[in-house]
């Protein structure tokens, strides 16, 4: 998907602050007993029997104990005339929501002609039927993140008293729209979002969208525009008072530009991320005088002239991270109300001047994935007294402070991946007592950490100290008290000890290979009584090279998640669990177990297993024949390795079957017979096979409190890693050979 959803979340965000809003005077139905009126009632009832709801969101309606109509979920009636005249089913998009309504919007719906609301956003709806253009009191209708497919009926011209149309993000159907001709009646239209509508034959979309006299809010955001389109030129009138425009994920290339200096004294907003942008912003843009967000990230930018900017004095945000911009950090001192600049991931070079200090107003600095150099001083950051998000991570920059400073500000993301922090630990991080996300990865620490760390912040959701040389022991209490919500937490390649600790959170990532943690890991299972403790959204567990020990519990079944397990290199027994097999949610991608004592068959649980694409059982006592299943129900394995084990019996025949495989190791068996001639095969296509291979995992992350966003993470790294481990067998055993009779 792009990596769209940062964006979307970007702008659900804005849409609360900033959202058109419909205000139709209407209460919960609260003038008592049957102020439902009957026919409306029957088309409610019938509406029910059209759409599939296999979720039961529609219980309440037409239910014995209800019998006002407008008492039912999601329905508002008027309070002065009692016609339903809101429907609400808008169901939750947050993660771990699943309910919600499918088929097709029935016509009952038509008996509902009082209606000035309808948001069915957030179901599964495969249609969008062109009876919809008969309700004609709608003003908000809502019909995103659904499944709807086809092309928009021209009939949604007949809802003229519209204010809000969000046909967005249907992401499981597939929308287009030749022309928009529809869309030039909608004279009352305020916000329009029509995302991820693939508008790549309307080229003359741009007229179509200045003929609406009322448009504030527009978000065309990945909808396949390209670039020519016809440009009227900028000195036609515009219509529209355009304040939010939003044209991300698309096409456009630089000839964008003076189409959007008609909206010179109105737009706010613009978004123009993820397009092909070159050069530099031109000159005519220093007439936006009224835009406070400017974001051109992902694009080709290759110079930025601070005097184009120098004019916008209401710019609060300027993001042009992923671009190309060469030469050193420009001096943007000038736009004394920027809050936020993003310039991650360019070609900026030098040092960082000591000008940056400037700007006294801002929030957010990003600066990582550059090629500064040099030493950042307490100078050049003590005038920022409301920063609260610095992001330096990926350059080649020392942080030298005296251990006395004390920081102007407080920060709640602090990202220094790979700056030079060390080799003590850094005595300033005392001051940030409430940060919620913290990369010190790669740092340079080698040293003992403060005991004055374990009691900085509780309000934990991000956390690298990995690749440092940190020893100390993590206290329990620590994990149990720190982290809120869905942590990400990663502590690997340091020599950090303790046991497994029991969070009062629910952590998505927890990484705490290479270090010397001991004991067992029953407490996994432990949620303390609070759902919120409950490992149930763990997607990636790694504890390989530790001291850990013992049975393994036997909850998995309770991480529905969980794609990626790592228990190698540690002293494990015992049988393995029948549960280990239980994600439901993307389903478990790489299991490895390779390196302990475990004994007993393979648990036939793995059948269960099918999006297995990584399977290391070697170096254990594991005994029993090699499953035929094995082959047929794990067809995505493209690396299995069970050597040194007391596995005997013959190879079973149905190996040939998994096609994907690239690594294939039985060796230190007691296998007997004949080796099946097609395992030759193998040997061929994992020399034409490229040897790169990645997995991609899906998981949950969180970026504050309250909101949620799937993404995907690509873990080639550990595969890389992975693959150099074992060229020796390639080398050494090589594929066929490895099976060692
Ligand atoms: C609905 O009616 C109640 C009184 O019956 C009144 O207080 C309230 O303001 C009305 N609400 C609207 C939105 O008209
Ligand atoms: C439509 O519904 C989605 C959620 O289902 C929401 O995020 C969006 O803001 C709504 N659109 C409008 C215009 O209110
Ligand atoms: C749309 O409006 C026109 C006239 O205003 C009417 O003739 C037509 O039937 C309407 N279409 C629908 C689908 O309601
Ligand atoms: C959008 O529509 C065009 C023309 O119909 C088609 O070629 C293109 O593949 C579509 N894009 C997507 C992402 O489906
Ligand atoms: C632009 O607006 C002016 C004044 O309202 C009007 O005289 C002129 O005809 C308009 N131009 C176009 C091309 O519509
Ligand atoms: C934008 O793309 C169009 C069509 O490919 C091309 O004609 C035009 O020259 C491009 N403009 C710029 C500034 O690259
Ligand atoms: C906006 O652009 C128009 C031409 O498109 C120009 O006449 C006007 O001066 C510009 N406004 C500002 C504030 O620069
Ligand atoms: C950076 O931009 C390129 C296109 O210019 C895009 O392909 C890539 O996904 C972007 N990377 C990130 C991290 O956004
Ligand atoms: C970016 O632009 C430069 C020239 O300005 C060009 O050489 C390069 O190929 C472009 N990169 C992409 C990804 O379009
Ligand atoms: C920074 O990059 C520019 C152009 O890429 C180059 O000319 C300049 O020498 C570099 N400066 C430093 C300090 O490396
Ligand atoms: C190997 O298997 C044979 C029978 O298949 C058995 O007799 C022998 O004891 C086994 N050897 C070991 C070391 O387990
Ligand atoms: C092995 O490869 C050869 C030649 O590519 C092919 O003819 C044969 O069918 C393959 N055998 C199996 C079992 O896939």
């Amino acid at each position: 998907m792009r990596g769209c959803y940062a964006e979307l979340l970007l702008v659900l965000g804005l849409l609360c602050t900033h959202g058109a809003t419909v205000v139709f005077g209407l209460n919960l139905g609260g003038s008592g007993r049957g102020s439902c009126i009957e026919e409306e009632r029957q088309a409610l009832v019938e509406f029910k029997q059209g759409v599939q709801d296999d979720f039961h969101v529609l219980s309440s309606w037409g239910s014995q104990e209800e019998e006002d109509c407008c008492k039912w979920k999601g329905i508002k009636c008027s309070n002065r005339t009692s016609h339903v005249v809101g429907l609400d089913l808008r169901q939750s998009i947050f993660f771990g929501a699943f309910e919600f309504l499918s088929g097709e919007i029935s016509s009952s719906i038509l008996g509902l002609q009082h209606l000035t609301y309808l948001d069915l956003s957030s179901n599964k709806f495969s249609t969008l039927p062109k009876f919809i253009g008969s309700l004609t009191k709608l003003q908000y209708l809502n019909l995103s993140f659904n499944a709807i497919s086809g092309t928009i009926p021209w009939q949604l011209g007949n809802l003229t008293r519209l204010t809000s149309l969000d046909l967005s993000w249907n992401y499981y159907g597939v929308i287009e729209d030749p022309n928009l001709d529809w869309l030039f009646h909608l004279s009352s239209l305020r916000y329009l979002d029509m995302s991820h509508v693939n508008l790549s034959k309307a080229v003359n979309w741009p007229d179509k969208v200045n003929m609406l006299p009322s448009l504030l809010y527009l978000h065309l955001s990945d909808c396949e525009l390209s670039m020519p389109f016809s440009l009227v030129p900028s000195n036609v009138n515009s219509s529209s008072p355009l304040l939010f425009l939003d044209l991300s994920h698309n096409h456009l290339n630089s000839s964008i530009f003076p189409w959007l200096y008609r909206y010179n004294n109105s737009l706010v907003h613009l978004y123009l991320a993820s397009n092909k942008l070159q050069g530099s912003i031109p000159k005519g843009f220093e007439n936006m005088v009224a835009l406070s967000h400017l974001i051109l990230s992902s694009n080709n930018l290759t110079r930025l002239i601070p005097q184009t900017l120098e004019n916008l004095h209401s710019l609060q945000v300027l993001d042009l991270s992923n671009n190309s911009i060469s030469g050193e950090v420009p001096d943007l001192s000038k736009l004394s109300f920027l809050t936020e600049l993003h310039l991650s991931n360019n070609r900026l070079n030098g040092s960082l001047a000591k000008s940056i200090g400037k700007f006294y107003k801002l929030q957010i600095l990003d600066l990582s994935s550059n090629s500064l150099e040099g030493v950042i001083t307490e100078s050049h950051l003590s005038n920022f007294f409301t920063l609260h998000h610095l992001d330096l991570s990926s350059n080649s920059l020392s942080l030298k402070f005296s251990p006395a400073w004390v920081p102007p500000f407080h920060l709640d993301t602090i990202r220094l991946r790979s700056c030079k922090l060390g080799p003590v630990f850094p005595e300033w991080l005392r001051t940030q007592k409430n940060f919620s996300r913290l990369d010190m990865s790669d740092v340079g620490i080698i040293d003992t950490i403060p005991n004055w760390f374990w009691g900085l912040s509780s309000n934990i959701m991000i956390l690298n100290l990995s690749r440092n040389q940190i020893t100390g022991t993590v206290p329990l209490q620590w994990f149990s008290t720190r982290f809120i919500g869905y942590p990400q937490i990663d502590l690997s390649y340091n020599r950090l000890s303790g046991t497994l600790p029991r969070f009062n959170s629910d952590p998505i990532v927890l990484n705490l290979s290479n270090n010397l943690f001991q004991g067992s890991i029953t407490s996994i299972c432990e949620t303390n009584g609070s759902v919120n403790a409950s490992y149930k959204h763990l997607s990636f567990l790694d504890l390989s090279d530790n001291l850990f020990s013992g049975e393994l519990p036997n909850c998995w079944g309770n991480m529905m998640f969980m794609s990626l397990f790592n228990l190698a290199n540690n002293n494990f027994s015992g049988r393995i669990p029948d549960s280990i097999c239980s994600s439901k949610g993307y389903g478990l991608q790489t299991l490895h177990l390779q390196n302990n004592n475990f004994i007993g068959e393979l648990p036939k649980s793995l059948v269960t297993c099918s999006s297995l694409k990584v399977l290391d059982l070697g170096e254990n006592r594991l005994s029993g024949r090699i499953p035929t299943w094995i082959a047929t129900t794990l067809p995505n394995l493209i690396v299995l390795r069970l050597p040194s084990n007391l596995f005997m019996g013959r190879i079973p025949l149905q190996l040939c079957h998994l096609t994907s495989l690239q690594i294939l190791d039985l060796s230190h068996n007691n296998i007997t017979g004949t080796i099946p001639k097609c395992l030759n095969n193998f040997t061929l296509m994992a020399q034409t096979r490229s040897s790169y291979v990645s997995i991609l995992s899906t998981y949950v992350s969180s970026s504050s409190g309250t909101s949620f966003f799937f993404t995907s993470t690509n873990i080639d790294n550990l595969l890389v890693t992975f693959k150099e481990k074992y060229v020796k067998y390639h080398k050494t055993l090589g594929l066929v050979k490895a099976i060692d009779l």
